[in-house]
């Protein structure tokens, strides 16, 4: 056991920002990126980084943000900053849990969800070695906006808020990427000795540094690649950090065994699992909640989402899975295909133009192009079963609820209302009429009246 595996760690994320720039009704935090909120994204991070107690600071009534959080992390305290004074008051908003004692506090935005476990563990580390704060600094491309780490030496000894630099100060690059750990049994004496003496006013969580190093604690800088510690104040920082999940989800699955014939072109859900040797054509899409078993395809252009697709599968061109489908060893979705909560049982095929929901397809059955399951009266969903080995011919309506036995056939062109035993035959469409020479003579008294009414 690591000695920091063995520290309790509170991380409280603060998530009390008004998000303005995003031009939204939603609140910033609960944006989502590869199909997760960003506050998702950070309570994950946090209990992968061995966080056993989560605090979520939010804004006055935000409901849906503390909805959120006990969503995703029952355990999460939530804590409302009731004005927004600045980082550090905002901090102290949980001064209840950080009173509790422990050993580690790790402090991360809701908006900064590319930050990655290993970089928060690494932010812890130094307080096992006995520091009293660790700062997450990164060289910036361009610094505007960003804290600045003053050292002595090699010693941090101030961070230095952009609208209170000095040009000297605002010449370096190395900067605050806003994450820090504090030791837990001296945070809220530091954070109490916080003042408001600068630009903005603010109760500054940077000012930590210099309160620390008045007490002879030790501070350290921990480097992080500037790319984790992006935040997301704008839409279309929302879309750079999608396409940061992406590339990193695209990697991971290449990693694990699966064939991504265009890989910039699939687009993953965080929890998208691939078995090995799956193959992804271009274009598709993965909703959340998809697991892919070994050796299955999922052709070029379908979408997927809470769905399980069973070993040796093959999923469209353009079929489009969503939550509750289900589908055995072997079977067979092919294109404009849609299912919805069914399980399809091993070798079962849907290969053309069907809509199966609220339904079983039993092993084997074959459904034949445009099979619809009509599961909606327009108020209540029912269900239709479908035996193992049944057969539905082609462009066949099955009115739920409605069960076909094991081996039945069924006529194309069929609506059905009544259940088919197992075994039987069930053909309900009008008889055909044929009548002889009757096409002929109807085209020749068309051609009559027409010529006629040119006539006269
Ligand atoms: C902060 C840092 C800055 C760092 C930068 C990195 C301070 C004073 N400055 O600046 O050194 O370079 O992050 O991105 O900490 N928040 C609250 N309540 C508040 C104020 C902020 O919950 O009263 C939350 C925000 O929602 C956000 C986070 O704290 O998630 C950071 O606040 P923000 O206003 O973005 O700080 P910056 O000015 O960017
Ligand atoms: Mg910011």
């Amino acid at each position: 056991m690591t000695a920091s595996a063995a520290r309790r760690c509170l991380t409280i994320v603060l998530a009390a920002g008004e998000g303005t720039r995003m031009r939204s009704d939603l609140p910033k935090v609960l944006h989502r990126a590869a199909g997760r909120s960003l506050l998702g994204h950070v309570l994950a991070t946090a209990r992968d980084a061995g966080s056993e107690a989560l605090a979520v600071v939010v804004g006055p009534g935000r409901e849906d943000v503390a909805a959120e959080a006990a969503k995703l992390a029952p355990e999460a305290r939530v804590f409302v900053q009731e004005e927004r004074r600045g980082t550090a008051h905002a901090v102290l908003a949980a001064r209840e849990v950080l009173a509790e004692g422990y050993d580690d506090v790790l402090i991360v935005y809701g908006d900064t969800p590319l930050v990655r476990a290993e970089t928060l563990k690494r932010l812890r580390a130094p307080l096992a070695r006995g520091a009293g704060v660790a700062v997450l600094g990164f060289e910036a491309q361009d610094p505007t906006g960003y804290g600045r780490l003053i050292s002595e030496g090699p010693n941090l000894v101030a961070i230095r808020e952009e609208k209170d630099a000095t040009d000297e100060e605002r010449a370096i690059r190395l900067s605050n990427g806003g994450l820090m750990s504090l030791a837990g049994a001296r945070a809220l004496d530091l954070l109490d000795r916080i003042g408001d003496q600068n630009a903005k006013r603010e109760f500054y969580l940077t000012d930590v540094v210099e309160v620390a190093v008045l007490s002879g604690l030790a501070v350290a800088v921990e480097a992080a690649p500037e790319a984790e510690v992006q935040g997301v104040n704008t839409r279309a920082q929302l879309a750079t950090v999608e396409a940061a999940f992406q590339n990193r989800l695209r990697a991971a699955a290449l990693e694990n065994g699966a064939t991504l014939i265009a890989p910039e072109t699939v687009f993953f859900s965080h929890d998208t699992a691939l078995g090995r040797d799956v193959t992804v054509e271009p274009n598709v899409v993965f909703g959340p909640g998809v697991t892919v078993e070994d050796g299955a395809v999922i052709h070029a252009f379908s979408h997927l989402e809470g769905a399980h697709v069973g070993r040796g599968v093959s999923v469209g061109p353009f079929a489009r899975l969503r939550p509750g489908a289900t589908l055995g060893a072997g079977a067979r979705v092919g294109n404009f295909v849609e299912v919805k909560n069914a399980e399809v049982e091993e070798g079962a095929k849907l290969n053309h133009l069907t809509y199966v929901g609220d339904a079983r397809v039993g092993a084997r059955a074959n459904l034949g192009a445009g099979t619809i399951t009509c599961n909606y009266d327009g108020v209540s969903k029912f269900r239709t079963d479908i035996g193992a080995d049944a057969f539905i011919g082609s462009n066949t309506a099955l009115i739920a609820p409605v069960t076909i036995g094991d081996g039945a056939y069924v006529g194309t062109g069929s609506v059905v209302t009544e259940d088919v035993p197992a075994d039987a035959l069930a053909i309900a469409r009008a008889h055909q009429i044929t009548k002889p020479g009757r096409a002929a003579r109807l085209r020749a008294a068309q051609k009559a009246k027409k010529a006629a009414k040119a006539k006269g």
